[in-house]
Parts: structure tokens; C-alpha cells; sequence
């Protein structure tokens, strides 16, 4: 991709390994890992890019363009796709569909998630040419969070289904915990077949490509191990060790130490996590630290006695603790692994939380 910035990564062998299991018959696959892992820029600059060259018109639509209007997230990233590629569609789109979008806006203060045909109008408009397409759909978890996105799910799922044959789907969020629940409840073709992948982390080739692009506009060698240090201690983030050199090279700071120091006192990295923390109630504070952080079984009559001290309650019974957890899962801070195993979402709020 031309706008590409010059600090990407390429995970071109990732993506044709994903594109492969596609043309091998899987339907769709889901991708998920944590927050500010190169999803989105593996989407957009790795995965699309791959599918175009081996000849798929692609259609990447974020859920969270617009978080209460899940169709207008379908409809721009159709249009998006359509203008990047198809002049001939763009002309229709513009004379009829636009119209058509319009109409269906203008018609209520409501918005158009209350149409989702209109999202299905836009996908078929990509299938109309001959030809293979992919979809990436971003932050899809999204569309769990809200029981009136259920009829666009629908929609969807028609749609894949009816076409099959042409189209390929790749599923990508954050929320383990709301992807499942969209799998589960949603048993039909939308998500029957879509395979969960893993998202690797990125590694020491990563960092090589980095430092040489960090040598290649400073003109100086920053030390690889070190650089490695700072990115595992970060949970293997892209987004910081990035963030760093970025803002090392804008200081004209050429060491690590310095430049780490430099970054910290501008931007803390926990400062999300004490926020989060910060804005739980007390009893879910500590269902976190002293019950899931310190391996305790959360429906024991030793924890609610536990508890109980803590919190300097006369009792503490099983449907507290149930109600914690729930709102913790609601704010997708616990994850349900199954057979009762609460786990976090986030590794890297586990160990703040286990700094405490
Ligand atoms: N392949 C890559 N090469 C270089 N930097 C990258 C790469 N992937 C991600 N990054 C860096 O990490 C940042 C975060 O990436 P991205 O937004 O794709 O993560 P994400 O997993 O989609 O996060 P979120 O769950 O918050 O949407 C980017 O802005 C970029 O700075
Ligand atoms: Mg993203």
C-alpha cells in the first residue's frame, strides 16, 4: 500500500499463510489478541495488500468508524472499496445507492442500524463483478456488546452464506470473551466455520527491521538486546517500542536508557491500567487481586470468609461474588475460559494488578 508508513512491519508470510487456509476451503477465520498487538495494521497493510495481489477485491469495514451504527460501518468501508476499485461501480453506487442511503437516513431521527438490509445492499454491490472478495471486519466484537445489532448479524450471516462460494470473511477483535459469546450464540453459518487463528507476536526480526530504520534516518546504531528487553517487558507491544524510537528520533536521543526515561516521564503506560482500576468498585478490586491473581477458587466458603475480612462485611455469599464477576466480564476485564476458569483479559492489567 502506497501509504504505508515507513515503519511497518511486513507480515507478508503471515498473511498468505491465512489467505492459504482460506483457499484450502475455511469460509472465514477469526483473529484475535490484545489491544495495540498490529491487528488493524495487519489488516490493512499485510492482509488486504495479499489478497489483492493474488487477485481478491477486499472491502475492510471497522466497527468502531461508528460505534452506535454498525451499518453505516459496512456502507463506508463498502464505498471505501468500491472507489478504490471498481469505476465502473462507483457510478451506481453514486446515481442509486447513495440515494438510497440518504432516504433511509433522512427517514427517522433514529439511525440506519435499524435498516440493516441497506448493509446488505452495499455487500451485494461488491459481489456483483465476477471475481473473489475478501472482508475483513475490525473490532467485530463490537457487535455483541448490543442485542439490537442481532437482526445485522442475521444479515450478515445470509449474506456470507448465500455467497459462499465468492466471498471470504476475516473476523479480527480484541474482546476474547465477546467473540466467544457471538460464536456461541450465533450457531448458524455467520460464524459456523470460522476458525479461530492465533495473532503471534512479533519478534527479534521485528526489532532488527526497526533499529535499521531508526539507523537509516538518524544515522545511528541503537543496542538490539536492550531493544528486545523493553519490548518483551511491554507484552510485546508493537504500538510502544514504536511510540519510543519515534519520539527518540524527534528528541535526537540515541539511548535507550535516556530515551525510555524521556518517554516515561511523558507518557506513563499505566496510566490506562490505574484509570481501569481506579473506576472498579472495591469487592471487584479485590475478586481480582486476592481471589483470580492469587489462584484462589472465587465459590469457596474460605473466600467468602475472605472477603468477608476485607471488606469488613458480616457476610459474604456466593451471589456477590457472582454479581463481581459479571460486571467484571461486562467490562471485559475477566474472561471466561470455560469450566469455570476466570481468566484476565489483558496480561499486561494482570500484571499491574499483581504489583499492587
Ligand atoms: N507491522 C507493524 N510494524 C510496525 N509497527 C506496527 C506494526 N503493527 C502495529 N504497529 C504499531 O503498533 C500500533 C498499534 O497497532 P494496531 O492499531 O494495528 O493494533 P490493534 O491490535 O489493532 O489495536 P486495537 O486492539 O487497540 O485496535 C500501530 O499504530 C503501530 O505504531
Ligand atoms: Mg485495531
Amino acid at each position: 500500500m502506497n501509504n504505508t508508513s515507513k515503519w511497518h512491519y511486513p507480515r507478508t508470510e503471515l498473511a498468505l499463510s491465512y489467505l492459504k487456509q482460506l483457499e484450502a476451503g475455511l469460509n472465514s477465520i477469526a483473529i484475535f489478541a490484545e489491544r495495540r498487538k498490529g491487528k488493524t495494521e495487519f489488516l490493512r497493510d499485510d492482509l488486504g495488500p495479499a489478497a489483492k495481489g493474488k487477485g481478491l477485491r477486499t472491502a475492510y469495514i471497522n466497527f468502531w468508524e461508528r460505534k452506535s451504527d454498525p451499518v453505516y460501518c459496512i456502507t463506508q468501508g463498502v464505498r471505501r472499496a468500491i472507489e478504490s476499485d471498481s469505476p465502473r461501480l462507483i457510478r451506481k453506487w453514486k446515481n442509486e445507492f447513495s440515494v438510497k442511503l440518504g432516504v433511509f437516513q433522512s427517514k427517522t431521527t433514529v439511525d440506519a442500524s435499524q435498516y440493516p438490509e441497506i448493509a446488505g445492499e452495499a455487500l451485494d454491490m461488491l459481489v456483483t463483478p465476477k471475481g473473489g472478495v475478501l472482508l475483513m471486519f475490525d473490532e467485530i466484537q463490537h457487535l455483541a456488546t448490543d442485542p439490537a445489532f442481532e437482526e445485522l448479524i442475521a444479515t450478515l450471516r445470509t449474506f456470507l452464506d448465500t455467497n459462499k462460494k465468492q466471498v471470504r470473511a476475516v473476523f479480527t477483535g480484541s474482546s476474547q470473551d465477546r467473540l466467544n459469546k457471538i460464536f456461541r450464540r450465533q450457531k448458524a453459518a455467520f460464524y459456523q466455520g470460522a476458525s479461530l487463528v492465533e495473532f503471534p507476536n512479533m519478534g527479534e526480526n521485528f526489532i532488527i527491521f526497526l533499529l535499521a530504520n531508526f539507523h537509516d534516518l538518524t544515522n545511528r546504531k541503537l543496542q538490539k538486546k536492550k531493544s528486545l528487553e523493553i519490548f518483551a517487558e511491554y507484552n510485546y507491544s508493537p504500538f510502544l517500542i514504536v511510540d519510543l524510537l519515534q519520539t527518540m528520533m524527534r528528541e535526537g536521543i540515541y539511548n535507550l536508557d535516556k530515551g525510555m526515561a524521556y518517554y516515561l516521564d511523558l507518557n506513563d503506560p499505566e496510566d490506562e491500567w490505574k484509570e481501569l482500576w481506579e473506576s472498579l468498585k472495591l469487592i471487584d478490586q479485590l475478586v481480582l487481586k486476592d481471589i483470580i491473581v492469587a489462584g484462589l477458587p472465587l465459590y469457596h466458603v474460605d473466600t467468602y470468609a475472605l472477603m468477608r475480612d476485607k471488606l469488613g462485611l458480616d457476610k459474604v455469599t456466593r451471589g456477590i461474588i457472582q454479581s463481581s464477576v459479571k460486571r467484571l466480564r461486562e467490562q471485559s476485564v475477566l474472561n471466561n475460559e470455560g469450566h469455570g476458569q476466570w481468566v484476565f483479559e489483558s496480561k499486561m492489567f494482570k500484571d499491574f494488578v499483581s504489583t499492587l
